[in-house]
């Protein structure tokens, strides 16, 4: 796929989901660059590494960071908000102020403020497009307060961008992972903050979602195949939407109750 000759640019690129688009984005050819506020270039990935810490959730770092990046490399023509802190689990009368302001500063905030420095210059030149990556969170109820607010503040974003710019020529589009098998999901496992039986009984595939299947909906909707697309999220959950109800009814069914 080309991006008409401009760059990718991927936030949170250094880890996760956003390096693992970082890398699918590069092995089919295109120019990716990407950010971090602790960067550092994930082995054997191509792409560009900005070297200077960029902290989505200053101001003065993105609009700088974003004028920067296009003098050294070219026009943004594809945007991957990919970074992102995940939520804390407390209680509602112990969630501390700092914790919510921090989840929202970065996962919405964040996500806002490199939007709109890239979007605006992209409707400039009535072209590009943007993935934000937002959360089944954002979609549900769970005990991730200020995560699920920040999350479901992305979906609605995504569609406010793209009724803003899609005459401009750039669409604004967002994806869901579920669970996803990424570094900071499975540290969660392993200080016993997350449990990987309950985080996968309700999908109805059983199963977490990989970096890379979350990779491919990001990479579909930033190319051509999308065009006609706006303004939409896409879950990535290995059915965790579909299956999350059936608990109330008994649960799911395991593959030895399906019809032979
Ligand atoms: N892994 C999951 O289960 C899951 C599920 C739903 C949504 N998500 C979302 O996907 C996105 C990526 O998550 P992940 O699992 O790959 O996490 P990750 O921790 O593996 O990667 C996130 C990256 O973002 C960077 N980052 C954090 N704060 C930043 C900031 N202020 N400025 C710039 N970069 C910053 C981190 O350094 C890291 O490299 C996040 O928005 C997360 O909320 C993840």
């Amino acid at each position: 796929m080309s991006l008409d000759s401009g760059i990718v640019l991927v936030t949170g690129g250094s880890r996760g989901i956003g390096a693992a688009t970082a890398a699918l984005l590069a092995e089919q050819g295109d120019r990716v660059v990407i950010v971090d506020i602790a960067p550092e270039k994930p082995e054997g990935l191509t792409a560009t590494l900005w070297p200077e810490p960029f902290d989505v959730a200053s101001e003065d770092r993105v609009s700088n960071g974003i004028a920067a990046i296009e003098a050294a490399h070219g026009p943004i023509t594809g945007l991957v908000n990919a970074a992102g802190v995940f939520g804390k689990m407390h209680p509602v009368e112990r969630i501390r102020m700092d914790n919510w302001d921090r989840e929202l500063d970065i996962d919405l905030r964040g996500t806002f403020m490199v939007a709109r420095a890239v979007g605006v210059r992209m409707a400039q030149r009535k072209h590009g497009a943007i993935v934000n990556v937002a959360s089944v969170a954002g979609m549900t109820s769970g005990p991730i307060h200020a995560y699920a607010a920040a999350k479901a503040g992305v979906i609605r974003l995504t569609q406010t961008l793209a009724g803003s710019w899609g005459r401009s020529g750039v669409r604004v589009n967002a994806v869901s992972p579920g669970f996803t098998r990424t570094v900071a999901l499975e540290a969660g496992i392993a200080s016993g903050a997350l449990n990987a039986d309950n985080l996968t009984r309700s999908t109805a595939m059983g199963r977490l979602v990989e970096p890379i299947e979350v990779a491919r909906a990001i990479v579909w909707l930033l190319g051509p195949h999308s065009s006609g697309v706006t303004g939409i999220n896409i879950p990535v959950d290995a059915g965790f939407l579909a299956g999350l109800a059936w608990d109330a009814y008994g649960g799911l069914p395991g593959p030895e109750t399906a019809a032979p």
